[in-house]
Parts: structure tokens; sequence; C-alpha cells
């Protein structure tokens, strides 16, 4: 995949699989714009990109919960003279634990990043890559988004969202010539596991994000609407459809029980 004079914009590039995402497209000679909260963080993300791939790196430092943050994004890439060709839409968290007891500020952030956000990024950009008829855009959805997710069920409904509308919009686009890729990592290691509190929701072998990134980066190429990382997840994520529903759910919720050891 040569991407020489693209730009690609990855959000959660501060860490995790966006950081990895964000030095594999510049390695394929993309210009990056990584935006997540902390500058610091992005601005060491995006020193050691310039320094080993010649390529420009642009930080967007923004809360991209906050409400108005996909223009703040948008008004910076245009400030600097720049397009997005590629949109990352990685950014997100989870949350662990029953419904009861949760805070609901904390879920409504939740849904606000791992979906809200992910809607008014895509509708910033992807309409450009239809109007130019090239472009790609990858929700980083999860495994989670295959059944609903007892004890993290916030989660789990965010990601189903993430995976319905990106499959939508691929099937939307395809003769535009843009490529909508929803990828669908199962447990990675990634601090992802330090936010969440617990690694009680960890479901088969932990993958690397540069497993993680490397799967996508062959869907997107072959232009598949959905990319399960690993065999193992894949054959979960597909078998659990042949289900009933509750039979899957009731599994679900066995698998997701808290640990009584770790509590
Ligand atoms: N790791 C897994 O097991 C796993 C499995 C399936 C799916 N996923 C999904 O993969 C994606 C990336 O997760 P990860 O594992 O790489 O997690 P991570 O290492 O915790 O990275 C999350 C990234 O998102 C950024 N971020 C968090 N809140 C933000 C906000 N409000 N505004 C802007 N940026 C924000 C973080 O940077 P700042 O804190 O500086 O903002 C960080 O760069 C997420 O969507 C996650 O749901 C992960």
């Amino acid at each position: 995949m040569d991407l020489q004079g693209q730009t690609a914009l990855i959000t959660g590039a501060s860490t995790g699989i966006g950081a990895v995402f964000a030095r594999a497209l510049a390695a394929r000679g993309a210009d990056v714009v990584l935006v997540a909260r902390d500058p610091d963080r992005l601005q060491a993300v995006a020193d050691q990109i310039v320094g080993d791939h010649g390529v420009r790196a642009q930080i967007v430092a923004v809360d991209l919960g906050d409400p108005g943050a996909a223009d703040v994004v948008a008004e910076r890439v245009a400030a600097a003279g720049g397009r997005v060709d590629l949109l990352v839409n990685n950014a997100g968290f989870g949350a662990y634990g029953d419904l009861v007891g949760a805070d609901p500020v904390r879920l409504a952030d939740l849904v606000r990043l791992n979906c809200v956000a992910v809607v008014a990024l895509t509708a910033r950009f992807l309409p450009a890559m239809v109007a130019r008829g090239q472009g790609a855009v990858v929700n980083v959805a999860s495994t989670a988004a295959f059944q609903p997710l007892p004890h993290m069920a916030v989660y789990g409904a965010s990601k189903a969202f993430v995976l319905s509308f990106s499959e939508a919009l691929w099937a939307e686009t395809r003769s535009a010539g843009v490529r909508v890729l929803a990828l669908c990592p199962g447990a990675t290691e990634t601090p992802f596991f330090d936010v969440l509190g617990t690694r009680d929701s960890v479901v088969g072998a932990v993958r690397t994000p540069e497993q993680v990134v490397a799967a996508a980066l062959r869907a997107l190429q072959r232009g598949r609407p959905v990319a399960i990382d690993g065999r193992r997840n894949a054959l979960l994520a597909r078998g659990g459809r042949l289900l009933p529903r509750r039979m899957l759910v009731r599994i679900a919720e066995r698998t997701m029980r808290p640990t009584p050891a770790r509590i």
C-alpha cells in the first residue's frame, strides 16, 4: 500500500492501537494528523514518526467527547493546509461493571467518544473523499460488537453501533471509490485495560496492536467491510451468530462475569 502524498488522520494516536496505526501508515509514506487529549504523548509519537519516516506529522490535542470537537479537528487540519485521505476513528474506552452502580456521566462520555465523535468526524471528512472518488475510513469497533455484552453493556452497544454504522457506509460509498472498514480487534495488549481497571473482560489469547493493524491494512486493501483480527476471534464472533440470541447473551454473561478472586 503506497500512501505517498496522502494524509491520514488517526484519533487516539498517542498510545495503543492508534499509535501503531500512525507508525504503520507513516511507514507507507502518509503524512499524519495525530489526535488525542494529551499533547505531550502526541508530540512524542509525532517526533518519533518524523524521525523514522521523514513524513509530516501534525498533532491536534482535543477531547473528542466535547461538543464541537470534530469542528476543531477539521479547522486545525484546514488551517495547516491539509486534507484527509484516510480517517482512522480509533479513540475509545471501555467501562466494566453492571449498569446499576455505574457512573452515568462516565457512560455518557463513553457514548460521546465511541459513537458520537465517530459519526461527527466521518461526517466531516467522508463527503470530500466521495467527491474526490478516493479515500478510506477505518472505524475501530471490537469483537464486543457481535453480541450483547452483560457487565459491559454500554461498551458492547457502542461497538455494535460502530459496526452497524460502518457496514452501512461501506455499502453507501463502495461505488464511489471510497473504502469503509469496521476493524474488530479482540483483547489486545494496550493501556486499554489500565483505563478499564480490570482484565476480567479478556476472552481468549491477547493479541498485539501490530497484529491488529496488519489485519486492518490487509482488509482495507481487499476492500472488505469488516476485519476481525485473529482466527479464533473471527470464529467466535461469526460462530455466535448461529446461536439463538437468548443463548448467546447468557453465554456472554457467564464469560464476562467478574472473577470473584479479583474483586
Ligand atoms: N485493547 C483492546 O483490547 C481493544 C479490543 C477491542 C477494541 N479496542 C478499541 O480499540 C481502540 C483503541 O484502544 P486501545 O486499546 O489502543 O486503547 P488505549 O491504549 O487506551 O488508547 C486510547 C486512545 O484514545 C485516546 N483518547 C481517550 N479518550 C479520549 C478523548 N476523550 N478524546 C480524544 N482522545 C481520547 C487516548 O489518548 P488520551 O488519553 O491522551 O486522550 C489514547 O490515545 C478503542 O476504540 C477500543 O475500544 C481495544
